[in-house]
């Protein structure tokens, strides 16, 4: 399938948790758990989860800046789970990324117009300095900034503009995909939804392949045509859009849009802590905060089962659950 730009199958990442007495060994914190998805050209996946699911995790993995511990990452047809610093740096023209802070990610000693160009310096040689010069003032333009601000620095501007630059400078090289880290999470909600409606602007025109994490439920409904909802490393429940919000299966995923005020689903709400990541239960991650929760849930680990169009889910209990994710 040539729209395939990721394909992402078992993926595990793992960081080591340091020994608490110096004669013991450390455990390991399991941020991402067997996770499996693809991403077509032109496509949003939204990901969800409370804080600490592994979101970040998952979104540095898919860009080279923490190693996988086990698991598959092709972008583009190439297997990049082991691949040395050099091929990442040879996938960064095609695959960019966004974070949540918009002004801390930016370097207070370059003018945006110098952020902007950077890039295209280090991954397009091939470019003169006039071509170079050219494609930063259109992108300027084409985030909504005048490129007539070129020359001003990253303090003079509002989150929602610093967040502008950091859009305009993934995009410049023309990516294929591009992995956002909740890029609107830190700014207000007009502000927010300027943002959205750009990148969903930019995605149509480009073909954006997009991987589009944030906590907030309503922002991923917006931007997503597939949404994965993760907790603790795993992935519970990953469906299209209309059919998560329509009608949500996993008791988490529906926990989680219970607590959306005027979602209007009534569920129960999340109960008990949130388990160490450090020590997973044996059994389904959720099971100590699931109101459906039995004997058997802290023993086995739910498979993600398709239930029917496209939709899967990791729960015992839901029903039509019974072929194995991916085929
Ligand atoms: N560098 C690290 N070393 C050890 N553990 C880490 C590291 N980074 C993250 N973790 C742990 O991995 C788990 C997943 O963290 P991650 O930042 O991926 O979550 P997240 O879903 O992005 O959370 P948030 O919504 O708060 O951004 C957490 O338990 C976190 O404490
Ligand atoms: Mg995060």
């Amino acid at each position: 399938m040539d729209t395939l730009r990721v394909q992402v199958r078992r993926l595990r990442v793992h960081y080591p948790l340091p020994a608490a007495l110096p004669w013991q060994s450390g455990g390991v914190v399991r941020a991402v758990e067997d996770v499996n998805f693809d991403l077509t050209a032109g496509e949003t996946l939204g990901v969800v989860g409370e804080s600490g699911c592994g979101k970040s995790t998952l979104a540095r993995a898919l860009v080279g800046l923490q190693p996988a511990s086990g698991g598959s990452i092709r972008v583009l047809g190439q297997e990049m789970v082991g691949a040395s610093a050099a091929r990442w740096r040879e996938q960064r023209r095609h695959v960019q990324f966004i974070f949540q802070d918009p002004l801390a990610s930016l370097d207070p000693r370059m003018t945006i117009g110098e952020i902007v160009e950077e890039p295209l310096q280090a991954l397009c040689p091939e470019l003169g300095a006039g071509e170079r010069q050219s494609r930063v003032l259109a992108m300027l333009e084409r985030v909504g900034l005048s490129a007539a601000l070129r020359n001003r620095y990253p303090h003079e501007f509002s989150g929602g503009q610093c967040q502008r630059v950091g859009i305009a400078r993934a995009l410049v090289v023309s990516p294929k995909v591009l992995i956002c880290d909740e890029p609107v999470s830190a700014l207000d909600v007009s502000v927010q939804a300027q943002i959205i409606n750009l990148l969903a602007a930019l995605q149509r025109e480009t073909g954006l392949a997009m991987l589009f994490i944030a906590h907030d439920l309503a922002v991923v409904r917006h931007l997503a045509q597939r949404v994965m909802v993760m907790y603790l490393g795993r992935v519970m429940e990953q469906a299209p859009s209309e059919i998560l919000f329509a009608q949500p299966r996993h008791p988490y995923t529906r926990a989680l849009m219970a607590s959306v005020p005027g979602a209007g689903l009534v569920a129960e709400p999340l109960s008990g802590e949130l388990p160490s990541a450090g020590s997973p239960p044996p059994g389904c991650v959720f099971a100590s905060r699931c109101p459906l929760a039995e004997d058997d849930c802290l023993r086995r680990v739910p498979g993600l089962n398709r239930t029917g169009a496209g939709a899967a889910v990791a729960c015992h209990f839901v029903a039509g659950a019974g072929i194995a994710v991916p085929a």
